[in-house]
Formats: C-alpha cells, structure tokens, sequence
C-alpha cells in the first residue's frame, strides 16, 4: 500500500462522543488523547513519516474557561503516561501553533518532549496547539517583510514562503483527515493543504481506531493525485 509521507488530523468530535454516553466533554478529551497514542503509535509502524495533530486552535481559547483549562491539563496526563514509549517508538515530537499563550506548565512540559525527542529519527508527531492557519500566514508575512527590510532576501517565491511557515522543513501534507462528520477546515493549515486529498470521517475522534486509518489509507490509495496536471 502506498503509504502517505504526512497525514495531518483534526481530531473532532470528543465533546459529542461523551455526550452521547451521558458523561462530560472533559471525559471526551480525556478519552480522545488516549487515542493519540495509539493512533501516532500505529501511524508509525506503517512508516508515516510526519503525523500532524490539530489538539486546540487559536479559536479554541472561546470556549468557557474550565474546558480550556481542561485542555491545557492534557499535554501533562500525555506525555506522563506515554513519552518513554515515544523514546523507545523512535518518535520525535514537535509542535506548531503559537506557544507564548500557552500556560506555563504546558509549555515547559511540550518544550521538555521536544527537547528529549529531538534526535529520534523516526516518525515526526507534529502536534498543531494555539495553532491557527490565519495566525500563521500573517505571521510568515511579517517575518518576510522583516527580513526584506534587513536587506537579507529580495523576493519571494512559493517555495521561500514555505520557510516562513511554521510547518517549515515538513513534508507535503498528503492526506488530512477530519473526525466527527464535519466537513470543514476550521482555519488549520489553509496554504498547506493546497493539493492535499481530503477525507472526512463519520466517528468521533476516541472511536477512531486503527481499523478507521486502514480505510482512509485504502480510499487514499485510490485517488487519483493530479496536481493540475493530465
Ligand atoms: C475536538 O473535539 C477537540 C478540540 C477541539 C480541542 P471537540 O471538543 O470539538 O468536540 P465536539 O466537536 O464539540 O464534539
Ligand atoms: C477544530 O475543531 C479544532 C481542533 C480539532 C483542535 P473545532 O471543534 O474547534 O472546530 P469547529 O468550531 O467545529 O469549526
Ligand atoms: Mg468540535
């Protein structure tokens, strides 16, 4: 099977999934991070090499506080419970997304990952957190018109552009998938996905499974990537 280098994810769905079994939203993200591990532990046995993981966006912070402060919890019960396994995988973890605004503790704990996992030389677990596509873009451009202004570079090219992105140095996205039967792209990884194939998936992100990614693989394996071209 043709396996796609980077698959990015939006993992959605985890507020109705615990609704519908009468729990709270939390017991949903709680649920839906156990998920992550087994989801980046199977992606890299199949020799994905980037897995790209939309875990909270730049519109995320609307939501009220004690879900938000939820969330922030989450990158600690993470990797507590799963970066030896992320060593002994060979997974190296990154990030994208503005990490300024993200509490404290959270942040030490993703900078501590990034840093323990930065030689591993296996599959890239990307996670997209405060990540927002808009936020990203006119940050690039700022940085461009910074570096234009220093007299440091002259022009721009699609190719240059890329470097201002904070999915610099990653492959194309080949493959995103979306959870939870919504079928948008909520402001992730908009100059990215330019010709990326797009599927969208009924479940919600805890009853993703790796029966769920064998069949996105199979549908991927069957599109035919045309780039514009005959
Ligand atoms: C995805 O699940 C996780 C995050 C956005 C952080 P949701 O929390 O969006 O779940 P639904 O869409 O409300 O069911
Ligand atoms: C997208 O899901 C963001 C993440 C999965 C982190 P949302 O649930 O926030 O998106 P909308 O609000 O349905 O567009
Ligand atoms: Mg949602």
């Amino acid at each position: 099977m043709a396996i796609p280098k980077h698959i990015a994810i939006i993992m959605d769905g985890n507020g109705r999934w615990a609704k519908a079994q009468g729990k709270k939203r939390t017991e949903g993200h709680k649920e839906g991070v156990k998920n992550v591990r087994s989801i980046a532990i199977y992606a890299n046995s199949l020799g994905v090499k980037c897995l790209t993981l939309y875990a909270f966006s730049t519109e995320n912070w609307k939501r009220p506080i004690e879900e938000v402060d939820y969330l922030m919890s989450l990158p600690k019960v993470f990797f507590h419970a799963y970066l030896k396994e992320l060593m002994e995988k060979n997974i190296k973890v990154t990030m994208i997304g503005d990490i300024n605004r993200i509490p404290d503790e959270a942040r030490k704990i993703f900078l501590d990952a990034i840093a323990k996992t930065s030689k591993n030389t296996g599959m890239i677990l990307n996670f997209a957190l405060n990540y927002g596509s808009r936020d990203e873009i006119v940050k690039a451009c700022m940085a461009f018109a910074k570096d234009y202004k220093a007299g440091l570079v002259d022009t721009l090219t699609e190719e240059s552009f890329n470097d201002y992105l904070m999915t610099a140095g990653l492959p194309d996205i080949d493959l995103l998938i979306r959870t939870s039967g919504e079928e948008r792209i909520s402001n992730f990884l908009l100059y990215q996905l330019a010709y990326s194939e797009l599927i969208f998936r009924p479940e919600a992100w805890p009853d993703f499974n790796k029966q769920s990614l064998d069949a996105c693989l199979e549908e991927f394996e069957h599109r035919s990537r045309r780039f514009g071209g005959l």
